[in-house]
């Protein structure tokens, strides 16, 4: 008898509470082989290169070619931030990267990519000076010359930057009527050197015509004193459904490059065929028939009306799967849909089978994957929670794999 986690699996259809203690067993038999990947009942996010390279195919046609700055924040929308870049990297259609958190910017360069890094978020002068030391290029909307003139005192090396410029969205960037006096300054100074020029929509389409209206009127006036103000950027994944008058020099969309519809209704436009590239899988860990009148979940929030079958899935809210999976979501096990029932708590979800035992333990559970009916964007329309939500909030602890 092998001893892998597969016969552990199906030793435990016969005695289902030895599966709480898969380890213990495990400790129990010698020798213990190393569990096989495919066995594992930890659950996982799938990553598939295929898709990315046609969204990425996709975007780049709908821009007319031009180059593609991808967002990759947050732990690459719950790819990893490292995996992602080192996928798209090779694509030529990529120009670069743009993350949030400093330490993401640092982790790519640790990785080898090469490519521009753009850093959205906030630094210090130290965090700065180590930014520009990896070619990191920050995005500026504060007075910091000062700063630049120090670092580059010390490095004598020009410091490329991107300016940010807030058009109404009023997160971060220099609002756009006092936007003129940082661009002058900043292009006076000797070491900075401004590559790119940048605001994000509010993806109210009314006010974004007024947005761009506003970033237009800014740039060619700096321009018109004379400042180059690099590439200019604006497109999310929202504006290269809406928005081609913003598509400037390079676009920055982060959704699309997943194969996500941002907004459900880009679904039913032929405007670009995403194919989603992220994936959240698990295998079954349990199944029982449930009596009419038994309960399931925390505060017996299911009561079955009739006798029913459920599995129990070993994902939860801790793995990034919301809570409000459990108001209308469903997960497809051996290529039909069940809805999820009961509550999600951290580390398990509940699925109503029917009234025949039509899984098993061990089956694979799609939360989401790239087939109709269980995309992203289908658990998102059926129970409420975003696309970006269900990607961004993957645990970044549960395992990658790329296919
Ligand atoms: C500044 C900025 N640009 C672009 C994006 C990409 O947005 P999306 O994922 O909607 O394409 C984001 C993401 O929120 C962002 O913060």
């Amino acid at each position: 008898m092998k001893h892998s986690r597969r016969v552990f699996l199906e030793a435990g259809l016969v005695l289902p509470a030895v599966l709480n203690s898969v380890t213990e067993l495990a400790a129990a038999q010698t020798p213990v082989t190393a569990p096989s990947k495919d066995s594992s009942f930890d659950p996982w996010v799938e990553i598939h290169r295929e898709n990315l390279r046609h969204n990425v195919q996709e975007i780049s046609r709908r821009v007319s070619f031009r180059p593609i700055l991808a967002v990759i924040k947050n732990n690459g929308y719950g790819t990893g931030v490292a995996n992602i870049a080192q996928l798209l990297e090779p694509q030529s259609e990529i120009f670069g990267f743009a993350v949030v958190k400093f330490h993401e910017a640092v982790s790519l360069r640790d990785a080898g990519i090469r490519k521009p890094i753009l850093l959205l978020g906030p630094f210090d002068e130290q965090n700065l000076a180590d930014a520009v030391a990896r070619d990191i290029l920050p995005m500026v909307y504060t007075p910091l010359g000062p700063a630049l003139d120090r670092i580059a005192a010390r490095t004598q090396k020009p410091v490329p930057l991107h300016i940010c410029i807030d058009t109404g969205i009023g997160r971060v960037g220099v609002p756009y009527h006092q936007a003129a006096r940082l661009v002058r300054d900043l292009a006076s100074r000797k070491p900075a050197r401004i590559a790119g020029t940048m605001m994000t929509f509010t993806e109210d389409p009314d006010f974004d015509k007024e947005q761009l209206r506003r970033f237009n009127e800014i740039c060619s006036s700096l321009e018109k004193e004379g400042i180059a103000l690099g590439k200019k950027h604006a497109a999310s994944s929202f504006a290269l459904f809406q928005h081609p008058d913003a598509f400037f020099d390079i676009v920055r969309p982060g959704m699309a490059i997943y194969g996500i519809y941002s907004e459900n209704e880009f679904r039913h436009t032929s405007v670009l065929d995403l194919r989603p590239a992220i994936s959240l899988k698990a295998r079954v860990i349990y199944v029982k028939k449930l009596r009419k009148g038994d309960s399931a979940g925390y505060n017996r929030a299911y009561m079955a009306k009739d006798d029913v079958w459920v599995a129990t899935l070993p994902v939860g809210h801790a793995d990034g799967w919301p809570r409000t999976a459990a108001k209308g979501a469903k997960v497809r096990i051996n290529g039909d849909l069940y809805p999820v029932i009961a509550s999600v708590s951290a580390s398990h979800c509940i699925v109503e089978i029917g009234s025949e035992e039509k899984v098993k333990i061990g089956d694979t559970a799609n939360f989401f994957d790239s087939q109709p009916g269980s995309r992203p964007e289908d658990v998102s329309e059926s129970c409420g929670a975003s696309v970006y939500d269900l990607t961004m909030h993957l645990n970044p602890l549960l395992p990658r794999r790329i296919l």
